[in-house]
Formats: structure tokens, C-alpha cells, sequence
């Protein structure tokens, strides 16, 4: 079939898809050319496809019924085909793209891959689709946004397509704004402050999420975050929502403020929107800054990651020790405290050798505190134990390296 461009077949998962020739649109070596290309497609979102395919399914696990699964920004519509393919329990996938060209060949897609009886595929703007499924009845199961950028100008349609107990998965790209190099556009965008420290991503996701509840919250929906990542350039999480003023007034309580000194690595945490702030850091005496309002519960669920681990075993996906890696890491850090340490950055800062991870985290557990390792930073440590005694594991630890 000819689409009028260059395209190739490509396999991902356990689909065969058509997608357009990429090195086709790259004119010069730093030409993006999955934006260049008449239908987007970019492999290296492959990974994150990936986890899609494992939470869905987790998803599904849990709620052990039929499910109807929607992509409002399908693009080639690998996602989409995938979820029809690759997930047990689907029995309808409505995807949905502005783009006509995409429409055409997602709809190819899900030929090629004996998957057309279930795929539906729209071409609406994506707040148009997500609404004609708001209505009772005509609402989804899961709705995973994949946008360009910023996900939050879909995700109040997203949550009205939701039914009671489904799944939102939401990617940010904007990292720029989220990580705090374009302030006011992530104040505009996701109501609540930046901050550029070294555990930014995870900021960034706790914006993304804080987002999502209080937009939740205002159709009387509270969520419940089950996983998130920040991998490469992008930030993804996944919640369920349940519907009700109670379990929005409670996703609303998880909501506060991360304070944070850029002089000693102080950090504390101030739940609440409406609090007041302290302006001076309790351990030097500096000006704190303030991220948020965001998100202070949690951003993954232990047992979401296993059910998601179970269903990697049993796959045969290209990233499998990747993906294992990282899920390991993020059930791991579950239950971990806000933020995390940069173990280089307190090094510089102190004008030490860099020490090692590992050397550093049993340093802090000699102590008597916890010590985890974050899927957000090779280098990064979540623990309890206060900065001080952070800082004075790493200065000990280069005393005996001879300094
Ligand atoms: C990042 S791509 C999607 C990639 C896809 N989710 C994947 O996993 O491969 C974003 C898509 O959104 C589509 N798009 C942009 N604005 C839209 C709108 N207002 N409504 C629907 N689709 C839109 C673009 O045509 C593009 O295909
Ligand atoms: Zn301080």
C-alpha cells in the first residue's frame, strides 16, 4: 500500500507496523525528524510504549474484566495496536488522531496485525474525541496522552472519558518548563512552582501528577498513582481515578510544597496548598526556595510493580534488561522519601572527590537510616537521615580516599 512518502515496516513488541522512513526527513544530522515526518513516529519512545503495554495489562489484571482502551495522539497508532495485540482483555481500542495521513495509516496497522475488528480509529481533535466519550456509558477503561509537550491542555477531557476505576497515563516532554529553565511556563501550565535542583525529575513528576489531582478534584475525582517514570527526555505517569468528593478531598491533602536550600542541601516537605512557608533554612540560616504546589504521595505502588515485573517475565520485549532494571529500581524507591540526593553535586559542593554510590548509601545505613537507590539518577539516594549527616558520610568517606 502506498501512502504517497517513504515509509518502512518496522517490528516493536510483538506488532509489525508501517512507519514513515525517518532518514528520509533528517537534511542535517540535528534535523528531529520524527517531527519532520509526515506521520510522527519516533522509536525512541519504544520504551516507553514498552511500560504502557505493562501497566495496561497490570491494569487489567486488577480489574479482571473486559476493558475498552483509548490513544487520543495516536500518531502511526503503535501504541494503540499494540494494547489490541499485546494485552489480554482488551476488546476495544479507539484511537484517535488530527492528522488524516496518521488516520490512514494506523488503520493499516491494525490490519497488518489481524487486529482490525477492535481497532476504531477517529480522526478529531483529541478534546472533541475524549468528549463524545464522556458520557456514562460511553466512558473508557484506560486513556493513555502521549502528546507533544505538555500533556495538561487533554487531561481534563481525558478524565471525564474515564470510567469509575479507570487508568489515566499521561507523558510530559516539556521538560524545560517542568525542570524549571522556563519557570513561568510550568507556573502557567501546571499551577505550581519549579525548581532546577538535581532531583528536577522527580519534581517534574510530582508537578504532573499534582496537576492531574487538582484538575481531577474539580469533577469530584480523586486519584490514586499506581506508576510513573522519568526516562530520557520525558516524564510518564499512570493513575486511577475514583469518582466521589471524599477521595478527591484526600487526593487534594497529598498535595504541599518542597522547600529547599541551595546553601547546605537542606530539604523538608509542607503538606497542604493553603500553609504557610518558612523562609529561612532551619539548618544554615539561608533563603529556602519553594517548588510546588505538587504532589507529596506516592508516585508508584509496590504492587503494581510486581504484577508489571510478572508480565515483563513473560515477554520477549528488545529492552527487557532495561526495563527490569528500571522497575526494579521504581518498586524499590515506592515507599522512599521525597527527594533524593546527588551524590556528585554534594561532592562539588564540597570540593571532594566524587565518592562511590554504593560507599555512600552504607555509610548512611551504618547510621541507622535508609538508603535507596532512584531509578530518576544512576547517582541519586533517597534516604531520612538529614542532610548533615549526608554530608558528613561523603566528607569521611574522601578523608580515607587520602585527602
Ligand atoms: C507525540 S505524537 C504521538 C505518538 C504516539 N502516541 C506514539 O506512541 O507513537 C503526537 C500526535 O498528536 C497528534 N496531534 C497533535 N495535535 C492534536 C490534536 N489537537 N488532536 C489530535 N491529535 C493531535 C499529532 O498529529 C501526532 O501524531
Ligand atoms: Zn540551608
Amino acid at each position: 500500500m502506498s501512502f504517497g512518502f517513504p515509509t518502512e515496516t518496522i517490528k516493536e513488541g510483538e506488532i509489525k507496523a508501517v512507519v514513515p522512513k525517518l532518514e528520509t526527513y533528517r537534511e542535517k544530522p540535528q534535523d528531529y525528524a520524527p517531527s519532520k515526518a509526515p506521520v510522527f513516529y519516533n522509536p525512541v519512545m519504544e520504551l516507553n510504549r514498552d511500560f504502557a503495554v505493562l501497566a495496561l495489562q497490570a491494569h487489567q489484571k486488577t480489574v479482571d474484566r473486559e476493558i475498552r482502551v483509548s490513544e487520543p495522539l495516536t500518531g502511526c497508532g503503535l501504541r494503540g495496536v499494540r494494547f489490541a495485540v499485546e494485552v489480554s482483555g482488551v476488546c476495544k481500542v479507539v484511537l484517535n488522531d488530527i492528522n488524516p495521513q496518521s488516520v490512514k495509516i494506523t488503520k493499516h496497522n491494525a490490519e497488518l496485525n489481524g487486529v482490525e475488528d477492535k481497532v476504531e480509529v477517529c480522526n478529531l481533535d483529541a478534546n472533541l474525541f475524549l468528549t463524545q466519550h464522556a458520557a456514562p456509558k460511553k466512558r473508557l477503561d484506560y486513556v493513555d496522552v502521549d502528546p507533544f509537550g505538555t500533556p495538561v491542555v487533554y487531561m481534563d477531557s481525558a478524565l471525564r472519558a474515564l470510567r469509575n476505576g479507570g487508568m489515566i497515563a499521561l507523558t510530559a516532554t516539556d521538560m524545560a518548563p517542568l525542570c524549571g529553565v522556563h519557570r513561568k511556563a510550568c507556573i502557567r501550565k501546571y499551577g505550581g512552582t519549579p525548581l532546577r535542583t538535581e532531583y528536577c525529575h522527580e519534581l517534574a513528576v510530582r508537578l504532573l501528577v499534582g496537576c492531574t489531582a487538582v484538575m481531577a478534584a474539580k469533577h469530584e475525582i480523586g486519584i490514586n498513582v499506581l506508576f510513573s517514570h522519568s526516562i530520557d527526555h520525558y516524564v510518564r505517569a499512570y493513575a486511577t481515578v475514583s469518582h466521589g468528593a471524599k477521595v478527591a478531598d484526600k487526593s487534594v491533602q497529598q498535595m504541599g510544597y518542597i522547600l529547599h536550600c541551595f546553601s547546605c542541601f537542606h530539604r523538608e516537605t509542607v503538606q497542604g496548598i493553603v500553609s504557610p512557608l518558612k523562609q529561612v533554612c532551619p539548618n544554615c540560616g539561608a533563603k529556602l526556595s519553594v517548588a510546588g504546589p505538587l504532589w507529596l504521595g506516592k508516585i508508584a505502588d509496590q504492587n503494581f510493580c510486581a504484577t508489571m515485573e510478572e508480565e515483563l517475565g513473560k515477554r520477549n520485549l528488545k529492552k527487557k534488561n532495561k526495563l527490569l532494571k528500571t522497575l526494579t529500581l521504581i518498586r524499590n524507591e515506592a515507599d522512599a522519601p521525597v527527594t533524593y540526593y546527588g551524590v556528585d553535586k554534594i561532592c562539588d559542593k564540597l570540593n571532594l572527590p566524587i565518592s562511590s554510590q554504593t560507599k555512600v548509601m552504607n555509610g548512611i545505613k551504618a547510621q541507622g537510616f535508609v538508603a535507596i537507590p532512584t531509578h530518576f539518577n544512576s547517582r541519586g539516594i533517597k534516604t531520612d537521615a538529614p542532610t548533615d549527616v549526608v554530608k558528613d558520610v561523603i566528607t569521611k568517606l574522601a578523608q580515607k580516599m587520602g585527602r
